[in-house]
């Protein structure tokens, strides 16, 4: 409201310095807060032509990888989005039904109606399915966060059997833990702990019991510089114990949600990828995107920059046999975490514009950024 009556009339004439000042201060801050969340279409100013293009999962299988997306169920309504997922993509990411919340919200009383449209989906498609993810401090459901350890061990059993089993065969890999190492390399203070350091341990061994074919992966952010980031040698060093123990961890998940702002070189992607490999683990890049706001230059630089940043990631998993797949955190600008008012100033200044199709749809350089490197060009 008051950032229209700043725009309709003129305030600061008939209002005095002082408190025209104090108006444009509040525009600022209004201004920050809402302008820069929503990702409208790119691609026509990047100069990128409404032409064909090609399949990015037919370019992927020549590699021997899978390019995979996430989606929330609702985003099937949308036609063209199908069309477009299906043709492009042969992994598929449940982006937030399958966590502990929205499948388990009230004690044993499941609800799977919307994983199994995306499960559904995936099948008809021909794509592969991971499932995201079992044992999480977020997005779990509010009566499981307060359970003392003697009542949370036996939930933590149900939640993981009910869901890996409902799926068994059908979900190729899981994302058992999310996220449980925080930045200064500790185990993260989340309700889990309270089942005492191991508590991974035993997630791994209940999924695994669950179903046996089922890949089970650790995942996390902020991992992906490798050697000398606290982060990520905590999270090797979890790896190398729990193999060493004989968990069955078969992989890890690096979210590769790149802040151009704090992001490692692709010579230290590739070190990390694998040294990760190197424990005997499978590599997944489990959830990409590529934050631009904050990005010096116009907007088509920025795209550049995004394009070339998306080429070397995808290009660090084509460098290493046992990195299998890399997925992409949502289809199109549109549909982003990172375009909404929520989330979009986690990375700064926005619009991020963070993934390779635009909110019409169609590719933009990051796009061609991947498929190159799928390519090997
Ligand atoms: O479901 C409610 C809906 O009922 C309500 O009307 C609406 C109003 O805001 O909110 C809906 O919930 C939102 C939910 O996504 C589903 O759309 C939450 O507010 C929103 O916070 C939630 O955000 C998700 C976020 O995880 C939560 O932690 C993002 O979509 C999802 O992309 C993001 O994914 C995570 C990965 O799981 C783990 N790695 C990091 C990644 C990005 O944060």
């Amino acid at each position: 409201m008051i950032r229209d009556h700043l725009r309709k009339g003129s305030p600061r004439a008939t209002v005095g310095p002082r408190l025209a000042l104090l108006l444009g201060a509040v525009s600022a801050v209004l201004t920050a807060g809402c302008v820069g969340t929503s990702c409208p279409p790119v691609a026509a100013k990047a100069g990128v032509r409404q032409a064909r293009f090609a399949p990015l999962r037919q370019t992927a299988a020549t590699a021997k990888r899978r390019i995979g997306t996430a989606l929330m169920s609702r985003h099937l309504e949308n036609a063209r989005l199908r069309s477009l997922v299906a043709a492009h993509f042969d992994s598929l990411t449940a982006e937030n039904e399958m966590k502990w919340g929205a499948t388990e919200p009230q004690p044993a009383s499941f609800s799977f109606a919307a994983g199994d449209e995306l499960v559904a989906f995936a099948a008809q498609n021909g794509m592969r399915m991971r499932g995201h993810t079992l044992v999480w401090h977020q997005q779990l459901a509010d009566w499981a966060k307060d359970l003392p350890a003697d009542e949370l061990r036996p939930a933590m059993r149900r939640h993981i059997e009910a869901l890996v089993g409902r799926w068994r065969g059908r979900i190729a890999q899981w994302d058992v833990v999310n996220e449980a190492i925080t930045e200064d390399g500790k185990l993260r203070d989340s309700p889990f702990l309270r089942l005492g350091e191991t508590y991974l341990d035993e997630a791994f061994r209940l999924a695994h019991a669950a179903d046996p074919e089922a890949r089970l992966f650790y995942n996390d952010c902020g991992i992906e510089a490798g050697e000398g980031n606290t982060k990520s040698d905590a999270v090797y060093r979890l790896c190398a114990r729990m193999r060493q123990a004989g968990v069955p961890i078969h992989g890890i998940g690096m979210q590769m949600h790149v802040d151009p702002r704090h992001w490692p070189t692709a010579e230290q992607i590739r070190k990390n990828v694998e040294r990760f490999a190197a424990l005997g683990l499978l590599v997944e890049f489990t959830e990409m995107d590529i934050a631009v706001g904050e990005m010096p230059g116009s907007l088509p630089e920025k795209l550049q920059r995004q394009r070339a940043i998306a080429h070397d990631i995808v290009a660090a998993c084509l460098h290493v046999d046992k990195c299998t797949g890399i997925t992409l955190w949502g289809a199109s600008d549109a549909d982003s975490w990172l375009c909404t008012e929520r989330w979009a100033r986690l990375r700064g200044r926005g619009p991020h514009y963070p993934l390779a199709f635009d909110a019409d749809l169609d590719p933009k350089p990051m796009y061609f950024g991947i498929l190159d490197a799928l390519a090997g060009r």
